[in-house]
């Protein structure tokens, strides 16, 4: 059993990642950390206990950063917002009101009281949001980073964006987190970038399939799969019927590595100060290169693997 913590701004891959990483035989969801992100703190926090009610998953969340390390708070002006991005809408999923209710303590004093405990050393940390609540962390307490054991990050895009045309949408809102997080030197990290993730789009028969199986996860996960694809189309019946479902990939990959098909360790960087490139991710991939090798970066994945990962956590 792989032990894991999600750090997230719940959203609807947010949701199906940590319904996936609740119910999956083979993972301990210890524990969820939210942020600031698709939505603002206090929805995330929200969103994220629905899910956790809604699956029956008895998983302490302890909320985090409400704003960027330096950049203005959420929210974040829509315009600037790429048009494709459903989770933008989803202010509250459509899911009964939470009965449970957060803890007190901050994630940030969560993940420090963790990573510098003995209990840390087998946790790996899966972030998929902005990274400001790491980020904090390490500033906090720059120990942290020899202590975390293993990081695995949906964030950036080596050759695409989605907010800008070169910016993905959790390392642009939080760049100076992003890249503090990138050079921390923490040993074991991953990055699961929007190459990857549209590798491994789902389509509505992965939703008839998960309707099949009919448990609470696969239901929630399907409604919001259907609702990403209707987004995505937006009436274009020309274009694909298929949605990244990014989230989830990274809590797929945990239980099935072959669910990344293709990547490299490099050196990796994140703009803070580009005028049209802010929050780029830059992945050093010349065979010259001299600069520490500091992330795997996954470049391709197999969408088959991805949806039998969640298929086997969907049945629990
Ligand atoms: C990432 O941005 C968020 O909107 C999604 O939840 C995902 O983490 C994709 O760019
Ligand atoms: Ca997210």
């Amino acid at each position: 059993t792989t032990r894991l913590i999600l750090d997230c701004d719940t959203g609807t891959d947010d949701a199906v990642a940590i319904m996936a990483a609740a119910g999956h035989p083979e993972l301990d969801l210890v524990a969820v950390t939210t942020v600031n992100g698709n939505v603002p703190l206090e929805n995330t926090t929200d969103n994220t206990l629905r899910v956790l009610d809604h699956v029956g998953a008895d998983v302490p969340v302890y909320p985090g950063a409400a704003r960027p390390l330096i950049r203005p708070d959420f929210p974040i002006p829509r315009e600037v917002l790429n048009a494709d991005s459903p989770e933008f809408q989803v202010l509250q999923l459509d899911l009964p009101e939470a009965t449970s209710t957060a803890q007190q303590t901050g994630a940030v004093q969560f993940l420090i009281d963790t990573y510098l405990g003995d209990e840390g050393a087998d946790i790996v940390l899966v972030a998929t949001g902005p990274l400001t609540n790491l980020a904090l962390a390490l500033g906090a307490e720059p120990r942290l980073a020899a202590r975390i054991p293993r990081l695995v990050i949906m964030g950036g895009g080596h050759r695409m964006g989605n907010v800008t045309p070169t910016a993905e949408f959790n390392f642009w809102v939080d760049p100076e987190a992003a890249e503090a997080v990138l050079t921390a030197g923490i040993r074991d990290v991953t990055i699961v970038p929007l190459d990857a993730t549209h590798a491994a789009e789902l389509t509505l028969a992965d939703c008839d399939r998960f309707d099949a199986i009919g448990t609470p996860a696969a239901l929630a996960s399907s409604a919001f799969v259907r609702h990403r694809i209707d987004t995505a189309l937006r009436g274009d019946a020309e274009a694909a019927a298929s949605t990244a479902v990014h989230d989830a990939v990274c809590v797929a990959y945990l239980v099935d590595p072959e669910v990344v098909t293709r990547s490299g360790v490099h050196p990796v960087n994140v703009e803070t100060t580009g005028t049209r490139t802010l929050g780029e991710m830059i992945v050093d991939t010349r065979q010259w290169t001299t600069e520490p090798t500091t992330a795997r970066v996954a470049f391709d994945a197999d969408a088959a693997r991805f949806a039998d990962v969640l298929a086997d956590a969907f049945r629990g």
